[in-house]
């Protein structure tokens, strides 16, 4: 059973929903270039028009006031506040999500805001991107710009979203923009990601702001089998996956196995820089991971494998809520004191699913998915853990980068040819759910 005043959310970022994206001065982000290089995206599709709540964000508010859900988390994109991602601010970019913020806020909601949701400005990619410490200091400068003219009405602020994702699939692996595959020559991302945490968390804190904190994407790593070499694999892989963010953000240091590899890049203070007070601990989870060693001839130390024995959603991503319910008592279990209030600042599914002739969506493994998954954080609760919120991913369904608008993971169904929004049946539930809670039922 969850308290009553346990915060139910839904979010979104500003790629994956608003497109527009040349409109009211945007400037290109590092989406828009991979996107247009063929085959990066499965389904061929873009943000460029998304679920255009750039122009719709008028009845995406309504459906957010319907949801009666208090918290919404959503992304500024950097590149409609400063173009090429450093001078002078893009006033109708600015214009558009201080309104947003008012209008959340008069929808009876409260927002959380991430400043940087993976849509970099293309020209600082072009200068090396987050390769390039300088980006550290535009990130700093963007922050300080966005958290002056907000920071009066947003309840909570996360400066970065998933470090770990974008250093991985963004710089490691090339699946995701700029598209790069560094392999252990994209740590210094790592490393200028966190730093630009600290220095973004100070900016905003500078400007007003009195709840800055993380949202950062945790899986448990699970080894392929008892084997020496899986141990040592999987071991590596959650230093590099877990502990390599959640370290230096809670206790100022790199996980001992990861510091020798890091270590060139650090300088002076950068570590009480990352270690600022967190507000909050924001964990955005999916699913657990396999990882064995790699076979002989592979580049990389270890291997991705299959988690088997559960049920899969449309990405064959294992629907597994006890890891997360583990994960939670466990990290607090390790860390104890150094571990903020937590919010669940992502969780969700996608599944097909299209309106039928009444207009129903009826996507019960979607319920089944939140109702398991809070169940799973109201038994952490139980056992100690302090968790606040749960926000939902998402609250429309968008564009789930590398695999396109085909992965729907939205409360509410969108029509990308004629953009009819429909809340499906898991809308009506999560409204409901959060209205028992508050009422304490
Ligand atoms: C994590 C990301 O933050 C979000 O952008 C993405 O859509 C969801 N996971 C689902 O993959």
């Amino acid at each position: 059973m969850l308290p009553a005043d346990f915060r139910f959310g839904t979010a979104t970022s500003a790629y994956q929903i608003e497109g527009a994206v040349t409109e009211d001065g945007r400037g290109r982000s590092v989406w828009d270039t991979f996107c247009a290089e063929p085959g990066r995206i499965a389904d061929g599709s873009s943000g460029a028009v998304a679920a255009d709540h750039y122009h719709r964000a008028d009845e995406d508010l309504r459906l957010l006031k319907r949801l009666g859900a208090g918290g919404y988390r959503f992304s500024v994109a950097w590149p409609r506040v400063q173009p090429s991602g450093s001078g002078p601010v893009n006033h109708r970019g600015l214009d558009f999500y201080d309104r947003l913020v008012d209008d959340v806020l008069g929808a009876g909601v409260q927002p959380m805001v991430t400043l940087f949701h993976w849509d970099l400005p293309q020209a600082l990619e072009d200068d090396g991107g987050w390769l390039n410490r300088a980006t550290v200091e535009r990130f700093a400068e963007y922050a300080a710009v966005v958290g002056e003219r907000l920071a009066d009405r947003v309840e909570h602020w996360i400066p970065i979203a998933s470090p770990n994702v974008l250093t991985m699939r963004g710089y490691g692996n090339g699946s995701y923009a700029p598209g790069k595959a560094l392999m252990f020559e994209a740590l210094p991302v790592a490393h200028h990601l966190l730093v630009a945490h600290g220095r973004a968390a100070i900016a905003l804190r500078a400007a007003g702001a009195t709840s800055v904190g993380c949202a950062n994407n945790h899986a448990p790593v699970w080894p392929a089998s008892d084997d020496d070499a899986d141990v040592g694999a999987s071991k590596l892989f959650d230093a590099l996956w877990n502990g390599m963010y959640l370290e230096p953000m809670l206790l100022g240091r790199y996980p001992m196995d990861l510091a020798p590899l890091l270590e060139y890049m650090v300088q002076d203070g950068d570590m009480a820089t990352i270690r600022q007070p967190l507000d909050f601990y924001g964990v955005n989870y999916y699913s657990p991971l396999r990882v064995g060693a790699a076979p002989e001839d592979s580049e990389s130390p270890f291997d991705l494998r299959e988690v088997m024995g559960y049920p899969t959603t449309d990405l064959d991503w294992p629907v597994v809520p006890d890891a997360l319910r583990e994960w939670l008592i466990m990290f607090r279990a390790r860390l104890r004191a150094a571990v903020p209030p937590i919010y669940i600042t992502e969780s969700g599914c996608a599944y097909r699913g299209e309106p039928d002739e009444n207009g129903v969506v009826d996507d019960q493994a979607q319920i089944d998915y939140h109702a398991a998954h809070l169940t799973a954080v109201a038994e952490a609760v139980r056992r100690g853990v302090d968790v606040r919120g749960y926000y939902a991913w998402s609250l429309l369904d968008n564009f789930e980068w590398a695999a396109g608008l085909s992965a729907r993971f939205g409360l509410v169904h969108v029509d990308y040819e004629t953009q009819v929004r429909t809340p499906k049946r898991s809308f009506q539930w999560y409204a409901d759910l959060a209205a028992a809670i508050r009422a304490g039922n």
